[in-house]
């Protein structure tokens, strides 16, 4: 209903032109339907009841439903079309969050989770699959939704026309906590589009203060880089989020929670408790001082 996008902007027509034929032809019924306890049957010979049944009933659906399709299968190919693609993203939709890849211009590929950041006016090519059950990937201000199918690569192609900020969901229940996994979308100018990305392809930041220094120990002693990678440590696990900038992200745990260091500490603490059946164990054994000392780290990871 809000486009931000080429995609959304041609299903926002395509609603307003279906919403307003339904409107018109439900208007119409009624008045047949009105007319027809009022009448007297013997006011219409059996000709034209014939003649109001075949119209009425067959030559004006034929006519308004071919002239339907025919406008919306014309709004598919501009936004299918591979041609003047700038940029490409691959995701992939796992239970329950979003790995997120991009490649920079010198060919190293940047991974990061849950947080998609994209250039106005440029046209995005993404890549979707799935390591596990089929999730769907929509991005309803932007375009309309894709399923991603474990085994096969879909395509979709969004074009947002405004900065901003917009959401993100998985669109096809795929377990428990099929509703608790959202991302950010973050529309920006191709400058600082581009500055964003040669951030998020450096090294991790060494921790700052004893308390950051103390979290990363804990972080490494716990075994959290079994599953996470944070580039420039020896945490170096591919099977959950890459964590290297989690610090600098809009939200934690696929937009469940806000980003800050009281909500780094529940996850880790609760993280069950937060998402039902997520992979991550919680870690409750550990001592409050401990789990604040690693949501400090992971909050500084910026
Ligand atoms: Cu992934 Cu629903």
């Amino acid at each position: 209903m809000n486009p931000a996008g080429t995609g959304a902007q041609s299903i926002a027509e395509l609603f307003w032109w279906m919403c307003g034929g339904g409107l018109l032809i439900w208007a119409v019924v009624m008045g047949i339907a009105l007319y027809a306890t009022q009448a007297h049957p013997e006011a219409h010979g059996i000709r034209s009841a014939r003649w109001l049944i075949l119209g009425g009933g067959i030559i004006f659906p034929v006519v308004v439903l071919t002239g339907l399709l025919t406008y919306g299968l014309m709004l598919m190919p501009p936004l299918r079309s591979t041609t003047d693609i700038d940029l490409r993203v691959d995701v992939s939709g796992e239970q329950w969050w979003w790995r997120v890849s991009y490649q920079t211009e010198a060919g190293a590929v940047v991974e990061l989770a849950n947080e998609i950041r994209l250039p106005v006016g440029e046209r995005v090519a993404f890549s979707l699959t799935s390591p596990d059950v089929i999730h769907s990937f929509w991005i309803p201000s932007l375009g309309g939704k894709v399923d991603m199918i474990p085994g096969r690569t879909n395509e979709l192609m969004l074009e947002p026309t405004e900065t901003g900020t917009f959401r993100g969901a998985c669109a096809e229940y795929c377990g428990t906590s099929h509703a608790l996994m959202n991302f950010a979308v973050v529309v920006m100018t191709r400058d600082a589009f581009d500055q964003w990305l040669a951030e998020q392809a450096k090294p991790a930041q060494q921790p700052e203060t004893e308390l950051q220094q103390a979290g990363q120990q804990a972080f490494l002693a716990n075994g959290c880089g079994a599953c996470h990678q944070v580039r420039g440590t020896e945490a170096d696990g591919t099977v959950g989020p890459d964590l290297t900038h989690v610090g600098s992200r809009l939200t934690l745990a696929a937009g469940t929670l806000p980003a800050d260091v009281d909500a780094f500490r529940r996850w880790i603490g609760h993280s069950s408790e937060i998402k039902p059946d997520v992979r991550m164990p919680a870690f409750g054994m550990l001592s409050e001082a401990q789990l604040n000392a690693m949501a400090h780290y992971l909050k500084g990871l910026k």
